[in-house]
């Protein structure tokens, strides 16, 4: 009924416009467009961001002669609370660089990206051995769990090193939930 409230109730009895025929008018002049958050992977870029990237000031960033990554490093770096940003071009090498602990373990999810997708990267390059905890359907671990598959440092000198422990955010197979920091101390 509220939709009626911007126009008279006798207009529309006069033209015999009912409350849901005015919804379907409004509907259908309405310019529906879809977004597909699925993924970084299937949204497209708008032709200003096509322009940015076009009139964009680039240059060689290992010699520091590149201002624009050198911005984006320094912002996200600022934005992160972190000393130094380092911006490299996929997900997956962020995570191989990410997980450089060569000859230790790392504990990680079960239904984790590094581990489902990424190629058995860690192994197979980085020569990281992985021990699986099993995610929740929030992509989080029970803290619990994670600590049951610690290694004691004075355990049995044929154990590797736990030295690492990655918590995915934007968690690829489950709800996407950003892991807030009750969660991550
Ligand atoms: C959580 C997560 N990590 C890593 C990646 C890999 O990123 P890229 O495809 O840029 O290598 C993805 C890609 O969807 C992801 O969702």
């Amino acid at each position: 009924m509220s939709l009626l409230c911007g126009c008279s109730r006798k207009w529309l009895q006069v033209r015999n416009i009912t409350a849901d025929s005015l919804l379907g008018i409004i509907l259908a002049k309405t310019v529906t467009r879809t977004v597909d958050l699925r993924s970084d992977t299937v949204t497209k870029p708008t032709e200003a961001m096509r322009a940015a990237v076009a009139t964009t000031e680039v240059d060689d960033d290992v010699l520091g002669a590149d201002p624009t990554v050198f911005r984006l490093e320094s912002e996200v770096a600022k934005i992160m609370g972190k000393e130094v940003g380092l911006f490299v071009p996929s997900g997956t090498m962020g995570n191989l660089i990410s997980t450089d602990i060569r000859g230790s373990e790392v504990i990680l999810g079960d239904n984790s990206h590094i581990h489902i997708y990424e190629n058995g990267g860690i192994s197979t390059i980085g020569g990281v051995h992985p021990r699986l905890v099993k995610n929740n359907s929030d992509g989080t671990m029970d803290i619990n769990l994670i600590e049951a598959v610690i290694r004691d440092p004075g355990g049995e000198l044929v154990y590797p090193t736990t030295r690492l422990i990655c918590l995915e955010n934007s968690h690829a197979n489950n709800i996407y939930v950003c892991h807030c920091n009750n969660y991550i101390i």
